[in-house]
């Protein structure tokens, strides 16, 4: 999600930007080159002297989470309060880049207020580093056009399977709400510039179940639906637990925000015109 930020920042609102990274080099912003579990490496920061931080590096991998702790918690909670710490000593605006995981899922379209309670070890690490931050915003399944930071998101991975006419398998039980990182760069850039403080769930305006997701993605780019077969989180190989229903709320960004969270359909139109044109450029 940071690469499509900087997109953004940098070609339609014309910002300054440099892009941290750790091992994929950024296709857009100046590329600063740091481990966050290294202190020292965030030397590099005082030097470029940012006006705002948007800090959205993480372990996301919610599995390598569960076996491999101790580096969730250096990257995740540690990392972000060394991040938040700089951010204090250059007296730049911190937006963290939370998530839905911080919520337990038994209830769902979550508000900021809602007290979290994270079923997993990813969710309890990025809760930690909330702690830090003055300005925290909660997305909820990313995705987009492009794969980003060398991994492909839900949405591309579905449209490429279908495309292959290969079966997928997707869970019934679970409840998002999607959310499409181009809106969610810009109601992002929107809460840096206006220097809000608070919890933000900045995610799709739509709660779906993952199958739900599925279909309308299929229906979007006129893919054969019969190939998404219902599951159920229990027949998944999951490490970790996931939240059943960690849909948020949007309705607080809705009355902050000139960006509006989209409707899932909305979404997917603006998906399907963006993939068009990344196919445009590379052909
Ligand atoms: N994806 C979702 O569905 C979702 C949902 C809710 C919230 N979020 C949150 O949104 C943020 C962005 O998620 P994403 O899916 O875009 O993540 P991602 O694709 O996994 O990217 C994570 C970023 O963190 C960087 N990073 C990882 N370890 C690092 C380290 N030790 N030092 C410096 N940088 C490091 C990676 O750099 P390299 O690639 O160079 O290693 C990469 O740029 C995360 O904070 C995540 O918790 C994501």
């Amino acid at each position: 999600m940071g690469s499509k930020f900087a997109e953004i920042a940098l070609e339609m609102y014309e910002h300054e930007v440099c892009t941290g990274y750790c091992h994929n080099k950024p296709e857009f912003g100046a590329p600063v080159k740091f481990d966050l579990t290294k202190d020292r490496d965030l030397e590099v920061i005082y030097k470029i002297r940012p006006e705002v931080i948007i800090h959205t590096a993480a372990l996301t991998n919610v599995d390598e989470c569960e076996t491999n702790k101790e580096l969730a918690y250096k990257i995740n909670t540690e990392g972000t309060k060394r991040v938040v710490e700089v951010a204090g000593e250059l007296k730049a605006f911190l937006v963290y880049v939370s998530t839905d995981y911080v919520f337990s899922g038994n209830k769902g379209m979550y508000k900021e207020e809602d007290e979290p309670n994270p079923v997993d070890y990813y969710g309890y690490t990025k809760l930690m580093g909330e702690n830090y931050c003055d300005c925290i915003v909660r997305p909820c399944v990313i995705y987009g056009a492009k794969p980003a930071s060398g991994t492909i998101n839900f949405a591309l991975w579905l449209i490429d399977k279908l495309r292959n006419k290969e079966e997928v398998k997707i869970v019934t039980d679970q409840y998002i709400t999607p959310t499409l990182n181009t809106n969610l760069a810009k109601m992002l850039l929107e809460v840096a510039e206006k220097e809000l403080k608070g919890v933000f769930h900045l995610a799709g305006a739509t709660r779906v179940s993952r199958y739900d997701f599925a279909l309308q993605i299929a229906d979007k780019f006129e893919l054969d639906k019969k190939l998404i077969v219902q599951s159920r989180i229990a027949d998944m190989r999951w490490i970790a637990h996931r939240p059943k229903d960690s849909s948020l709320d949007t309705s607080k960004a809705l009355r902050y925000l000139n960006e509006k969270p989209y409707e899932l359909d909305k979404a997917l139109d603006v998906l399907k015109e963006e993939m068009e044109n990344v196919d445009r450029i590379r052909d």
